[in-house]
């Protein structure tokens, strides 16, 4: 049985009260018991969301980390840094990072690499533009993503793999991919990762779908059968509406 996860990216968002705030109110909600939630706030909140959540089955994870150990990065976070926070899990290659600063799968193959050697877990992102799903090219783009980045990982190293597909047209937009959208393209990943791995690896890997999911559209969206959650963007900010998500499976 795959984990079902619900993960709230807070992308740049949420100082030391609001974080306080919004974690306060989370904390106060009952949770599922078969639903894995976490939250990724900025690097200046990882220590105080840890030590705030304390044994609440929420746990924190990064939006993203340096490829390199150490070293003169001006600006940048290692693993080491995320695990000495307390930090397990980390977000890696959301479309903002492609687009605002310029990753790509060579440089993501790299964090991936770092990250999974230092036994963390990650949510890799990926997902089409809107001219290549209007142009067909949407299932080539996602091969191309997953194979350069995480093909090369052995497949032991998967039990730390979440997969987060996010169109980009969608992120942010409120258009989301419609339930039969995702699960075509949960479902091709899922073969994807059947040809080069094993089906019972491909059934095992949890897929999030990420882009515009609300109270109001998520249970469609996580009924698909190889939709196993998401990645929530601006629903994730207020309590309600993530813990609303959280319990729509
Ligand atoms: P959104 O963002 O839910 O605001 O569309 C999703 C994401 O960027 O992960």
């Amino acid at each position: 049985m795959r984990d079902q996860i619900v993960a709230g990216n807070w992308k740049m968002n949420n100082d030391q009260n609001e974080t306080q705030t919004l974690l306060n109110a989370l904390k106060s909600h009952s949770k599922p018991k078969n639903v894995r939630v976490m939250v990724a706030p900025s690097f200046t909140q990882l220590s105080q969301s840890v030590s705030l959540l304390g044994d609440d089955v929420i746990t924190v994870a990064a939006q993203n980390v340096n490829a390199a150990a150490s070293g003169a990065y001006t600006g940048e976070v290692s693993v080491s840094m995320l695990k000495g926070v307390g930090v397990e899990t980390v977000i890696l290659g959301h479309s903002e990072r492609r687009s605002l600063y310029h990753e790509n799968n060579a440089s993501l193959a790299n964090k991936v690499n770092t990250s999974i050697e230092s036994g963390m877990e990650i949510v890799f992102c990926f997902g089409e533009q809107l001219e290549e799903r209007k142009s067909n090219r949407h299932f080539d783009v996602v091969k191309e993503q997953l194979s350069e980045a995480l093909f090369s990982l052995s497949a032991a190293s998967w039990s730390q793999v979440v997969l987060a597909y996010e169109p980009v047209w969608a992120i942010g937009t409120g258009e989301t991919a419609s339930p039969d959208q995702a699960q075509e393209m949960h479902a091709f990943i899922r073969n994807l990762i059947q040809e080069k791995y094993t089906e019972n690896l491909a059934q095992e890997v949890a897929i999030l779908y990420g882009g515009s999911v609300k109270p109001g559209n998520a249970k469609e969206i996580f009924s698909m059968e190889d939709v196993d959650g998401g990645l929530i963007g601006g629903a994730s900010l207020n309590a309600d509406d993530f813990m609303a998500i959280v319990n729509a499976f």
